[in-house]
């Protein structure tokens, strides 16, 4: 692996195995402390982050490489000088890049020099590192993935793409409740397989995915997940009033008897979730936030040391 574009690159056992690399990392950091040694990264990020951001730069610097940060929020890739000049520069000094992009695209043109390894740290379509992450905390508590139900409420979008692929490899089930505006127009820019059929359930031999258009149709869930109903750079996609029965409070989590809430954060209180629950007893988006940066470690980990 030279890449971490999208999940959709790994297979059931390459994430097992980074869970594990994850696990030993927090495990014996110093293990680790001459992994990424000699190793300089770029971080590009054409979008605000706290979590990412911080993540890669300490996991990064843990494992003896170097990471520097650019904040191209007001001078976006592509703009001072053409994306491919700008990579070829880049594989002077970098043999990572660490990109935050607007457009999907911009991270395969970036891949494509094959010069240093791209990691995808979000982009309109995808937030693999997170989603992975989310996983990997799902793992610590029960590592039997196939009994997690994972449903995720609200805007159907780069977290909840990546959450549905890694579910879908590991076997786990996921349930997508989402007005159906927006669970369409992301397929559509999926240029996905998935559709909504007229049950609202699409189930294939290797993992059950079910989409629910109407929070009441779904019975079940051992976790309820959710994100901002609007993303970063969609500021004018969507009337939030679309969004609002989809609110995850403490009846929903009574209701659907879950005894976890996950979220990539930052939270909107009194928007996608109300303070009980994120607060409450069924949080778990704490060590979501802290896994990021052992996960993130295997990943690099596993490009650098040629593990995957
Ligand atoms: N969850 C996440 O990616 O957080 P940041 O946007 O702060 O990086
Ligand atoms: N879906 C959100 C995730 C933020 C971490 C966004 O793209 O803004």
């Amino acid at each position: 692996m030279r890449n971490l574009l999208s999940v959709e690159q790994l297979n059931a056992n390459d994430i097992l195995t980074l869970f594990n690399i994850a696990s030993d990392i927090k495990a014996s950091p110093q293990q680790y402390c001459d992994s990424l040694t000699g190793y300089h990264f770029a971080l590009l990020f054409e979008k605000p982050s706290l979590r990412t951001r911080a993540s890669f730069v300490t996991g990064i610097e843990q494992l003896g490489g170097k990471a520097h940060f650019y904040d191209l929020q007001n001078n976006k890739l592509g703009v001072r000088e053409s994306l491919q000049d700008f990579s070829a520069n880049l594989s002077h000094w970098y043999q990572g890049v660490v990109a935050r992009v607007d457009q999907h695209q911009t991270l395969q043109t970036l891949a494509a020099s094959n010069e240093y390894s791209v990691i995808n740290a979000l982009c309109d379509l995808y937030h693999p590192c997170q989603a992975l992450a989310d996983f990997f905390t799902l793992y610590e508590i029960n590592p039997v993935m196939s009994e997690w139900s994972v449903a995720y409420f609200g805007d159907a979008n780069n977290v909840s793409q990546s959450l549905m692929e890694v579910a879908k490899k590991l076997n786990a089930k996921f349930s997508l409740v989402s007005p159906e505006c927006s669970a369409e127009s992301f397929w559509v820019k999926h240029q996905s397989n998935n559709s909504l059929n007229k049950d609202s359930t699409l189930v294939n031999d290797e993992y059950s995915f079910r989409y629910f258009n109407q929070p009441d149709d779904l019975q079940f869930a051992d976790v309820v997940y959710t994100d901002v109903w609007i993303s970063m750079g969609q500021q004018n996609a969507a009337n939030e009033q679309v969004y609002k029965p989809y609110q995850v409070t403490p009846a929903l989590m009574q209701r659907l008897n879950a005894n976890y809430f996950m979220h990539c954060q930052p939270v909107h209180r009194d928007k996608e979730v109300v303070s009980e629950v994120c607060d409450g007893h069924w949080s778990i988006m704490q060590q979501q936030a802290a896994n990021r940066m052992p996960v993130q470690q295997a990943i690099l980990h596993s490009i650098f040391n040629e593990v995957l």
